[in-house]
């Protein structure tokens, strides 16, 4: 199993380049699913998550072709014939959003068997809205020895309104809904930047998508979708944690190829801090020569603080001058990171949904667990300020959503490397 090994004190300076979104990235290759024409997709990230989902449509008989060389980031994919509809649970339980291909199965296909995500380690996690919402648009839904099964001839368009805001309950409504008989408006929607994007691909495969982005989208079914090229947009949340880094740090860093009006929330709390950054349209700068100051967070749905950087952000707290308060609203189990990072020196307190942290505590180098995507990128970040080496383990949890991290962070100066036997993994030929 791979491990990084960290030696902090270095500040980062340059510049670190931004992948693609990988929760952008998801959907879409589940959206290939709606037609039997080819899809390609740029800038798609080299993570584990993705990996994942090629094996998820291959089993079902999609041709899903990565590029190599410089084509590396292009993902071409043609579901002409899919032999079966069919999600295993060896798949979803490695990666729940493997649950984005219900709607589109049963939309092209007539027919879906997907199983259920069952647990996971930051919060119970249910899909109950996306079948609420198939049942709508008329799918017959049976729930067996852990499978979803749905099945509609057609689905029809039907009126949606979320009982909670949920993101890929969102996507995978979305994509049913476009062909579906008949027009679908679907309220209290996810308004986070990779629905829209998922919109955007749509309306290029001759969906009649609007209002994607918005709380309420409204969707006029069409009996037949077709091929497409779209680009996915860069990854907020890769973003979001070079650009803590560079704060921690100390350092001058730019981060390019992103897209700053993602980053809204982050950067007021980061100004907060004390942090000064610059922005083009592509890129941020931060430079983190200020003292930090302690800061409240709260996490919500998009546009409101995101909760996959309060994990990050906890790392930055722990070396802010005072007391913050970040409170988790979204998953009810997310502050394993906490845990480790008192291990490594902080002062943090949980209680129930709110972390109480305590800074500036000087961090110490420690052998630490990842525990999750996020949480993993909390460690590595307080591991880029910790006195001495840090060795993290388990960092298959980090490898699903970033894209060579440590490639990365070498290049801006920081003391990382990787032992084990990554390359062979994720390149292996399996599906
Ligand atoms: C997506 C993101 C994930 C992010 C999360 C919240 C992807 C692939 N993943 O996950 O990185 O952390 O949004 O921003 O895009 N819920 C229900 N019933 C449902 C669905 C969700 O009760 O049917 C609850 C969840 O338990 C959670 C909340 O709604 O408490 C939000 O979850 P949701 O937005 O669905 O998260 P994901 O789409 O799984």
């Amino acid at each position: 199993m791979d491990k990084l090994i960290i030696r902090g004190g270095n500040p980062l300076l340059g510049t670190i380049h931004v992948s693609g979104a990988k929760n952008a990235a998801l959907p879409c290759i589940a959206a290939a699913l709606l037609t039997e024409d080819q899809v390609i997709l740029e800038n798609i990230p080299q993570v584990r998550d993705i990996e994942t989902t090629r094996k998820l449509l291959a089993a079902m008989g999609a041709e899903v072709e990565l590029g190599y060389g410089r084509a590396q980031h292009r993902t071409t994919i043609s579901c002409k014939n899919l032999a079966a509809p069919e999600a295993s649970y060896e798949l979803v339980k490695t990666m729940r959003a493997s649950t984005l291909v219900l709607g589109p199965l049963v939309a092209r296909c007539g027919r879906a068997r997907v199983s259920l995500p069952g647990g996971c380690a930051i919060g119970a996690r249910p899909i109950d809205l996306h079948i609420k919402g198939l049942e709508r648009l008329g799918a017959k839904i049976v729930q067996d020895h852990g499978y979803v099964e749905a099945s509609a001839e057609r689905l029809k368009g039907a009126e949606i309104i979320f009982d909670k805001i949920t993101v890929t309950g969102t996507e995978d409504l979305l994509m049913a809904a476009t062909l579906a008989d008949g027009e679908t408006v679907m309220q209290n929607c996810a308004r986070e930047p990779e629905v829209a994007d998922l919109a955007d691909l749509l309306n290029k495969m001759g969906a009649r998508i609007e209002g994607a982005g918005t709380p309420t989208i409204r969707i006029k079914g069409v009996p037949k979708l077709y091929g497409a090229k779209h680009s996915i947009i860069p990854d907020r949340i890769e973003a979001a944690t070079f650009i803590i880094a560079g704060a921690l740090t100390g350092g001058d860093l730019n981060v390019e190829d992103c897209d700053p009006t993602h980053l809204d929330a982050l950067m007021q709390k980061l100004q907060e801090c004390g942090v000064k950054t610059t922005s083009t349209k592509h890129s941020v700068r931060v430079m983190g020569d200020n003292p930090l100051k302690a800061t409240d967070i709260v996490t919500e749905e998009y546009p409101g603080f995101p909760t996959d950087m309060q994990a990050q952000f906890m790392a930055l707290a722990t070396q802010a001058e005072g007391t913050s308060v970040i409170t988790e609203n979204i998953f009810e189990n997310r502050f394993m990171h906490a845990q480790e990072l008192v291990r490594m020196g902080a002062n943090i307190k949980i209680e129930g949904r709110r972390a109480v942290v305590r800074g500036k505590t000087p961090l110490s180098a420690a052998a630490v667990l990842a525990s999750d995507l996020r949480a993993s990128a909390s460690l590595v970040l307080a591991a880029l300020v910790a006195d001495g080496e840090t060795i993290i383990d388990r960092v298959y949890h980090i490898d699903r959503g970033y894209e060579n991290i440590e490639g990365k962070f070498k290049g801006v100066g920081a003391q990382i490397r990787r032992i084990g036997e990554m390359l062979p993994k994720r390149h292996g030929a399996g599906s």
